[in-house]
């Protein structure tokens, strides 16, 4: 009936001023203009242009909509911070994307993930908690199930084996934290989203992907050689048992999976609907580092300069998703195809080169 499909009123996004946030915000703008929306970002990782009171992503996305959205600089660790949002919003849900996210550093900087990570997660869902808001979209990802027994991978598959960096623990760790609260508490609706790679940019071209410093993923790192930035790309080994030796991956469009941020959102309204869920976001189709360089060259009209290197520590040879969970449940599937995924990641960094900081 009509109160099943209905949408909720307000919606709190931390890390929305993030990369896969601020498409998440656009998204449900674009589609469900009634719903008002809430960012908390500490700006960690993301950028606030001098003289402006919200961070670029959130500014452009407003001039684009026409549409206000709220926004506070705070820690998701300041407890109090966060529930003066609680105070000043009636939100309903939250999607929860605020996180350190760099695998590497992670690595050298446990505490500080641990701390943002779970500590920040723990935190938000005491706030939660106190304001009875027990609807939860969480960012999970791929690397919760470490090295793949077999492909595609099904949520069934086990997680937390055999994990290597901190960065993916925390998320393993998230998972059992939201599994635990769920079995104490049936108010508790849970859904963990396990992205494969998130790749592209807004069609405008205005809003992307912006890493500091050198990029750690290979698509940023793709875009930043096409456009002059960078002089070449590392291929991380090229003798693993792939279609051409280099690693596959499952790319995923960071506007599909958006959408399915939404259509998540939109299940909480089911009748019955509660506990812990794990669903995977990707397309169930893997593609290998020189396929992804290939169609980046098609796409921009550019070449892309390579060398083949040793591969890096921690990588697997090809991961990709069973999608077929996201269909059932959630009614969701990536529909852009690898071509989109890099024309709207070349419309972004041509005409941005700097990304947001324009020089
Ligand atoms: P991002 O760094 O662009 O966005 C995260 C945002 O959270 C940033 O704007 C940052 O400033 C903010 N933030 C970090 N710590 C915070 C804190 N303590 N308090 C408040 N804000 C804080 O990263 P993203 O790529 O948009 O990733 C979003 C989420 O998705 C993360 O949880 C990440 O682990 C997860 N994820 C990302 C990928 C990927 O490849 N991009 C894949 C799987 C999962
Ligand atoms: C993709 C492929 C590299 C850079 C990471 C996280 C994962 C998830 C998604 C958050 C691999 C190769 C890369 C380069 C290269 N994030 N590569 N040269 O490692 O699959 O996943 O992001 O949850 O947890 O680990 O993504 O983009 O780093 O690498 O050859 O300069 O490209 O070896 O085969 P990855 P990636």
């Amino acid at each position: 009936g009509f109160e099943s499909t209905a949408m909720p009123q307000s919606i709190l996004i931390t890390g929305g001023a993030g990369y896969v946030g601020s498409h998440t915000a656009a998204a449900i703008i674009e589609k469900q203009s009634d719903v008002e929306i809430v960012v908390v970002d500490n700006l960690h990782n993301a950028y606030r242009a001098d003289g402006q009171k919200k961070p670029e992503p959130i500014r452009i996305i407003e001039e684009m909509t026409g549409k206000e959205i709220y926004f506070y600089d705070l820690d998701i660790r300041n407890a109090k911070a966060l529930s003066r949002v609680f105070e000043n919003h009636d939100i309903d849900c939250v999607i929860h994307f605020a996180a350190l996210k760099a695998v590497g550093e992670s690595v050298d900087k446990p505490l500080e993930y641990y701390q943002a990570n779970i500590s920040g997660t723990c935190t938000l869902f005491e706030v939660m908690r106190k304001y009875e808001v027990y609807k939860l979209v969480y960012s999970s990802s791929c690397t919760v199930y470490g090295e793949p027994e077999k492909l595609p991978i099904n949520e069934g598959h086990p997680t937390g084996k055999g994990l290597t960096s901190p960065y993916g623990k925390s998320k393993f760790f998230c998972e059992e934290i939201m599994k635990d609260l769920c079995t104490s508490d049936k108010k508790w609706m849970v859904i963990s989203l396990r992205y494969f790679n998130p790749v592209g940019a807004h069609k405008s071209g205005r809003i992307g992907e912006d890493p500091s410093g050198i990029p750690n993923n290979l698509m940023p790192f793709i875009a930043q050689v096409a456009v002059g930035r960078l002089n070449e790309l590392m291929v991380f080994g090229n003798d693993y048992p792939t279609i051409d030796g280099t690693g596959v991956r499952d790319y995923i469009h960071v506007q599909d999976l958006a959408e399915g941020h939404l259509k998540a959102v939109k299940l909480f309204q089911q009748p019955g609907f509660s506990g812990f869920h794990a669903v995977n976001l990707g397309t169930g189709t893997g593609y290998s580092v020189l396929q992804m360089v290939s169609a980046f060259e098609k796409a921009s009209g550019r070449k892309v300069p390579y060398k083949i290197v040793g591969r890096r520590a921690g990588d697997i040879a090809a991961n990709y998703a069973d999608v077929s969970l996201s269909q059932r449940l959630l009614g969701w599937r990536a529909i852009r195809t690898l071509d989109d995924m890099c024309a709207d990641t070349w419309r972004w960094q041509s005409n941005n080169p700097n990304g947001f900081k324009k020089s």
